[in-house]
């Protein structure tokens, strides 16, 4: 396996959330085989790996929506294993999904609101101060009262993010956030959780199709290909890792293929 080089700086066990051995099977599908990963506190993580290679359901797992079959989930010293999700979100493990999930007929703000009620117990007013904060840290305070379902797709995938980040989260895990997303929304999109940690104190992890959108944004990329961890690195050791392209692309080896 390709390992972290120096340039990665060393995790700290006490804050990190990871996977021990985690496998998960469907019947007889193996969705994740044996994997032990680490993320790290206040940096962007990538995950890439081709399509079934058992990316959202490892996010599953780390966020207590999908139970595992073997193995153990661990916050810092903390063993969340076999948790429910709310459990995971009171911890601080947020979520977006690959489908936004908003509150269709609520307004935008309640819908950011929802999060700081639901996971942190704020009053409705402290609440919708919070969301307001963040909404306009993330330029969309202009739609605030518009009804979710009324937003074009990419303020759609916005507002889901700002809902995950007034939870008050220590790691925020992202599904496709850049999914049908054009240019522009998606330049804006990197930026943010470029700055996600600095502003939050939070630990993102990333998974994505859009090998722009990761390499920019991530310190660090772990690769998945068939339900296991193959590669872990920085994005120039992972771009330049044969290994990788043979698996993400099925390229022959010596292909020069970027990815
Ligand atoms: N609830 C489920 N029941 C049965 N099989 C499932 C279930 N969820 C996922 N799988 C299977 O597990 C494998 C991994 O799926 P997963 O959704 O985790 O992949 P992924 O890497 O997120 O893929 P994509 O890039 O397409 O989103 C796939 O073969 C998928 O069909
Ligand atoms: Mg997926």
């Amino acid at each position: 396996m390709l390992q972290s080089s120096n340039q990665i700086a060393p995790i700290d066990d006490g804050q990190s959330l990871s996977l021990e051995h985690v496998d998960v099977r469907f019947a007889g599908l193996v969705a994740v085989d044996d994997v032990t990963l680490k993320l790290r506190p206040r940096s962007v993580t990538g995950l890439i790996g081709p399509n079934g290679a058992g990316k959202t359901t490892a996010v599953n797992v780390m966020t207590g929506f999908q139970r595992p079959t073997g193995g153990r989930i661990l916050l810092g010293g903390l063993d969340l294993t076999g948790h429910p999700p709310e459990e995971f979100a009171r911890r601080g493990i947020m979520r977006t999904f690959q489908s936004g999930r908003l509150f269709a007929k609520l307004s935008v703000i309640d819908n950011v609101a929802a999060a700081a009620v639901g996971v942190r117990g704020l009053s409705r007013a402290r609440a919708r101060d919070h969301a307001y904060d963040i909404l306009e840290w993330m330029d969309c305070a202009h739609v605030c009262c518009a009804t979710a379902e009324a937003l074009p797709h990419g303020l759609q995938q916005r507002v889901g993010l700002a809902r995950a980040l007034a939870g008050f989260p220590t790691f925020l895990l992202l599904d496709e956030p850049a999914s049908g997303l054009g240019r522009v929304d998606c330049d804006a999109l990197i930026s943010l959780i470029q700055n996600i940690p600095s502003r939050f104190q939070c630990g993102v992890l990333l998974i994505e199709h859009n090998m722009s959108v990761i390499m920019k944004a991530c310190s660090s990329i772990l690769v998945f290909a068939s339900g296991r961890q193959i590669a872990e690195g920085t994005p120039a050791e992972i771009s330049a890792s044969v290994q990788v392209r043979q698996a993400y692309l099925g390229a022959a080896a010596d292909e020069p293929i970027s990815i």
